[in-house]
Formats: C-alpha cells, structure tokens, sequence
C-alpha cells in the first residue's frame, strides 16, 4: 500500500511563511524559463448556478520529481453568505517516477503566499528601488497580503486603498481609513503611487494606465479569469510583463486585445537575468499574474519535505 501525507491548513501554515515563498517563487519563475519545469494547460471554468469558477493547474518540477496539482477556484460568495473564503484550493503531490499519490494538502494557504509572493518579486524587479508610496485597489485577502509582500521588499511610507465596500472581513481597511490613508475614488488612489496592486475580481476596469504617473510600476493580481479586466490601458506602457504568455492572453489583463509583439517578457526571463527588469526612474512597467501552477508546486514541495522531516501531518495508507 502506498504512503500519503495530509497535511491541513494549520499545518501548511506553520511550515510556509511569506519570506520563504518570495525566495521559492522567484526561483521557479526562473528555473520555468531554463525548462527545469514543465506547466501543462490550466483548466478555468465558469459554475454559473454556484457563482464559483473552478480549475485545475497543474506542473512537474523535473528536478524535484514530483508532478502535482491544484483544484479549486474561486466562489465569490463565499464570504458574505458563509464566512468561509472564496478561495478554496486543494493540491494532489505525485511521485513523477512512480505516478503514486504523496501528499494530500489544503492549499488555501499557498494560493495566498505564493500569489503575494508573485507581487512581491515582480516589484522588486520592476518597481523602482525607493518606491514609497503604494496603492491598493480592492481590500479583500489578496490586498492584505500583497501589501505585506511589498513591505518585505520597499521602504513604503504611505498606502491608499481603494474598494467598492468595506465589509465586516475588511477590518484592516477600516483602520487605515482610521489612519487618514484611504482614497475616494481609484484615480485618487493610483496617480501619486510608485507601485499599484490591482486585486479584485472585476470584470470591468477600475484603473486607468493613463493615470499612471512616470516611473510607476502596477502589480495587476485580479484578473486571472476569462472576462476579467481590472486595467484599462488607455496609455501604453514601457514593458509589458506577464507570467506565462500561455494564460495572461487567455485569463489574465493581456486577454483584452493585447498583442504578444507586445509583451516585453515573462518574468522568469527576468529573474533568470535574460532580460533586464527596469532600466530607468521613468519608464512605466507592468505585470500581469494570472498564478502558475509551479508558483503552487515549488511551495507544496518546500511544505511537502519539511512536514515529512519534522513529523508534522498525517500519514493514511491508500
Ligand atoms: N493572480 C493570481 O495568482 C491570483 C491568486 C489569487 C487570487 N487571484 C484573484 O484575485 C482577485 C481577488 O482575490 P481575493 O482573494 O482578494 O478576493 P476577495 O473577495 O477577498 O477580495 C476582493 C476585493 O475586491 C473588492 N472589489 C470587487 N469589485 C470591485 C470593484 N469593482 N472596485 C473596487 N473594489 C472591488 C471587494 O470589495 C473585495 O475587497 C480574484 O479575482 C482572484 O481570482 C489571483
């Protein structure tokens, strides 16, 4: 009989913290363009009756052996109706030589990090180095954690956020309203940001890039569905950075009639030192995240490992 791990959501939280997934994420960006991984198609499907997107990503890390996936999406309900996230994710590891089952994990944990991760490695090679004033637009999970991501990596002095509503799960927002640093309105919100994260699950545009001061750099995290579209980009922008050319033109900001002679780079181009990242203070930079399923893999594997040398989770015969 064959050994699996299950390891829950506490337990994956214990092992994986923020500083460790933005080293894991920026690696498997990199080894992903040297071709020490493999991503085979994502599926993103629409569940009309629930109001829920469902999907499946999944990769194989080669060097690692093991071949994974995640398979979850996002229910947008979830939290007004049942105060349970909208993000619900499970990943299946598998021994890439065998093709047996591993591990069994909540993944919900890992969605958040390596996606905050994502932002966070991508500012630091496209934002400018002494960035300082950033803004948020949305203020749900992926805004939290996307602004802690770039609190790892910048000197951030000022934060505007900017959200259709604050509900009862958006707490933090209320304090930086609190705090005086909210914006009326997206325009308010992004014209006097270094860094703009987008992170909402909209399907109609909420920023300009023609409010984009010189200089700026915009995480767009939201749109990682067919028909979503947080961007509008009115104005174009210097380099145009996506995480796989494969996904972002079909889920991501580039769906919208963004033409690949277009695209600057993929960011594991850019962390692999292929291509350069940002070259001046004034060029306007972009990148579009739509999650790639080795983002999910280089983490579990990392989780993975240090549960099974530290005893942590539990093991069922299958
Ligand atoms: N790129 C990735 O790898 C990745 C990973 C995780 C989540 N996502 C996507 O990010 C988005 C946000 O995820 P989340 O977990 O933070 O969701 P969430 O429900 O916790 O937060 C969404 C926030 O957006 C706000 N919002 C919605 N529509 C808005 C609008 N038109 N204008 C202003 N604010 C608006 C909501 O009030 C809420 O604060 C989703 O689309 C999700 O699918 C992408």
């Amino acid at each position: 009989m064959n050994e699996v791990l299950i390891l829950n959501q506490e337990e994956v939280k214990e092992i994986l913290h923020l500083e460790k997934a933005i080293e894991l994420v920026e690696e498997c960006y990199t080894e992903f363009n040297e071709n020490k991984s493999v991503i085979y198609p994502a599926v993103r499907e629409i569940v009309d009756e629930h109001e829920g997107i469902f999907g499946i990503k999944s990769s194989y890390l080669i060097g690692d052996k093991m071949i994974g996936l995640k398979a979850g999406g996002f229910w947008k309900n979830n939290m007004a109706r049942k105060q349970k996230m909208n993000h619900q994710s499970t990943m299946v590891l598998f021994n890439a030589e065998t093709g047996e089952p591993t591990c069994l994990l909540d993944a919900n944990h890992i969605t958040i990090t390596r996606t905050a991760a994502a932002g966070a490695v991508a500012a630091k090679h496209l934002a400018k180095k002494d960035s300082q004033t950033v803004a948020i637009i949305g203020s749900g999970v992926q805004a939290k954690v996307q602004l802690s991501g770039l609190l790892h990596q910048f000197s951030i002095k000022k934060v505007y956020v900017y959200s259709r509503a604050t509900e009862a799960a958006e707490q933090w927002v209320t304090e930086l309203i609190n705090q005086g640093i909210s914006a009326e309105n997206a325009q308010e919100a992004v014209v006097n940001a270094d860094i703009v994260v987008t992170t909402t699950p909209s399907y109609t545009p909420i920023v300009k890039t023609s409010w984009l001061k010189q200089g700026a750099h915009v995480n767009a995290i939201g749109s990682d569905t067919k028909g979503k579209n947080e961007v509008q980009m009115d104005k174009s922008i210097d380099k145009v950075v996506c995480d796989l050319w494969e996904q972002s033109s079909i889920m991501g900001e580039l769906q919208h009639g963004f033409a690949k002679e277009f695209l600057y780079a993929e960011i594991g181009e850019i962390t692999g030192l292929v291509k350069k990242g940002r070259e001046t203070d004034e060029e306007i930079t972009m990148f579009d995240s739509t999650g790639i399923s080795v983002q999910d893999m280089k983490v579990a594997a990392y989780v993975y490992k240090k549960a099974k040398k530290e005893g942590i989770g539990q093991i069922i015969k299958l």
